[in-house]
């Protein structure tokens, strides 16, 4: 046992202001547009990756349960490019779990595969630099690439394999904003994101929402940047209406919205109005992330919480980078 290569790390998953829908080459996962977001501080996803010379197969274990057939395969591609760049040929056991639990519908693909990338990395001895790290997770789910580097983050989509990751724009502590996910429904979605971005191309819409991507892009930075909540607001709800428009009209249609969804649409625009910084967001599914200033979180998740269909409110601030643990780092 002694010749065991071993790692632990962690990663928060992210948000995102401005979406990746759609890939230009779904294998290498090089998204039709940029995307823009912020870590969650508070939810965490933290894996351990032991490269072992006594494993036939590699074992992939979530939240106790052991992972096969796709979702083992997904997990694979990152390990073999780890294994192709260092040269080791060890099999590994996977060892994974998350403070969310699965099944509130807070997507966890973005935060696994930045944990697993780390922690695959450090296990195999590669000192590779963030970017690299990016590239690698995004292997694995187009997302996780966000959750490698800390606080507000860039994904360029790039050309290819090569610079296609993301970066930092601003530190997790430049601006104090918060995330207040409505949970309206726990249920496993029925169409997952990897199907959804090979759909994207279907809708008449898509093109349109790619073409004007690259201004609310710059909108949304530039609120980010200068801390200006109401321009962030408009551009964010108008990117998300983008996505959801081209969901509704790809063939087949995909509706995430579920009655709740949109009881929770309605009070933030009407909250807006009555000039409350508020502003939502809906990923590949039903549930509503309502940002706001940290200031205002527990009175908007308060509010949040009484709304008809609202199971559940969590709240998350912006996060920091993945990151390795030491079996002496305090875990929190
Ligand atoms: C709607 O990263 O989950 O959350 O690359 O197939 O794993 P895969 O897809 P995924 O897609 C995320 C889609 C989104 C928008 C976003 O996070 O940008």
């Amino acid at each position: 046992m002694s010749q065991v290569r071993r790692a632990t790390a962690q990663a928060h998953p992210n948000i995102a202001l401005i979406k990746y829908w759609g890939n230009r080459d779904a294998y290498w996962r090089i998204p039709a547009n940029d995307s823009l977001s912020f870590n969650l501080a508070g939810l965490w996803t933290r894996t351990t990756v032991a490269f072992r010379p006594d494993l036939d197969a590699d074992r992939l274990v979530l939240h106790g349960r052991e992972v096969t057939g796709p979702g083992l395969a997904r997990a694979q591609r990152v390990l073999d490019r780890v294994r192709a760049a260092s040269g080791l040929t060890w099999r590994a056991e996977v060892v994974s779990e998350n403070n969310f639990p699965m099944g509130t519908g807070i997507a966890s693909s973005a935060s696994a595969f930045a944990a697993l990338a780390l922690a695959a990395a450090a296990a195999a001895g590669l000192d590779w630099p963030e970017a690299a790290l990016s590239r690698l997770a995004r292997l694995g789910s187009g997302s996780a690439a966000r959750s490698v580097p800390g606080g507000f983050v860039i994904w360029r989509a790039g050309q290819g394999d090569e610079d296609s990751f993301a970066y930092t724009f601003a530190a997790a502590d430049h601006w104090a904003l918060a995330d207040c996910i409505a949970i309206v429904s726990a249920r496993p979605k029925a169409v997952g994101s990897s199907q959804g971005h090979d759909l994207a191309a279907t809708s008449p819409l898509q093109a349109a929402r790619v073409a004007d991507a690259p201004r609310r892009l710059a909108l949304a930075q530039d609120a980010v940047l200068r801390r200006d909540f109401a321009q962030l607001a408009e551009v964010v709800e108008l990117d998300t209406h983008l996505m959801h428009a081209v969901m509704q009209t790809s063939q087949p249609r995909l509706l995430y919205w579920q009655a709740a969804s949109l009881e929770v649409m309605h009070a933030v625009r009407a909250w807006r109005a009555a000039g409350r910084p508020v502003a939502y967001t809906l990923d590949a599914g039903p549930n509503v992330h309502v940002l706001c200033p940290a200031t205002h979180a527990d009175s908007v998740a308060a509010d949040l919480a009484v709304l008809p269909g609202v199971t559940e409110v969590r709240v998350a601030t912006v996060g920091g980078p993945a990151r390795l643990l030491s079996d002496d780092t305090p875990r929190n």
